[in-house]
């Protein structure tokens, strides 16, 4: 798929077949996060890799929008060390995120960006759950999996949004 039509038909998408995912596709998806641009090129990010439903099952007990979890072949948790990037790290990991989205899409697979930074509850949830040390932050989950139906393309484009050269 060209980059551009995968950046303009990507959805979240929240419906998953039974289909497995195999561990080379999933290997892709991780080496298109971390071709990702970081502020110094510090790549401060981690993924933690979930398959065990032991532990996705326990997510949507207490974050409200993660039923999709319950679903899902695997997700990826995006978290960044703040020992190595303490500024931007959420920055740098959210860029990871749009590439695993875009990356997932062009190989018709279906993720969803599942929010968790900067909600205090959510983040100390996953951080118990996931056993991360104090240095690493949670900034989300991707659920991923071979998406049930297909999904339309969402036109957004506005010129109400384009300033050209000034407000
Ligand atoms: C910061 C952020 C947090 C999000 N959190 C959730 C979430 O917790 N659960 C969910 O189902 N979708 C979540 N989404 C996905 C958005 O709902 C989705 O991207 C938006 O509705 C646009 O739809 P689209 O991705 O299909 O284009 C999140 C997206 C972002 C960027």
């Amino acid at each position: 798929m060209e980059a551009i039509e995968a950046i303009l038909t990507r959805r979240s998408i929240r419906e998953y077949t039974s289909e497995t995912i195999s561990p080379e596709a999933i290997n892709d998806l991780l080496k298109a996060a971390m071709a990702a641009p970081s502020s110094h090129n510090v790549q401060p990010w981690h993924f933690i890799v979930i398959e065990d439903h032991q532990i996705l099952d326990k997510i949507p007990e207490t974050h409200p929008y993660a039923t999709m979890l319950l679903q899902a072949q695997f997700a990826i948790a995006i978290c960044g060390d703040i020992q190595v990037q303490p500024e931007v790290w959420m920055v740098d990991c959210a860029l990871a995120a749009q590439n695993i989205l875009l990356a997932a899409h062009a190989k018709g697979l279906g993720a969803v960006f599942v929010g968790v930074y900067p909600i205090t509850s959510r983040m100390r949830e996953l951080k118990d759950l996931l056993k991360l040390p104090d240095y690493i932050l949670p900034l989300s989950l991707i659920s991923m999996g071979y998406p049930k139906e297909p999904k339309a393309p969402a036109n957004r484009f506005s010129s109400s949004k384009v300033h050209w050269g000034r407000w």
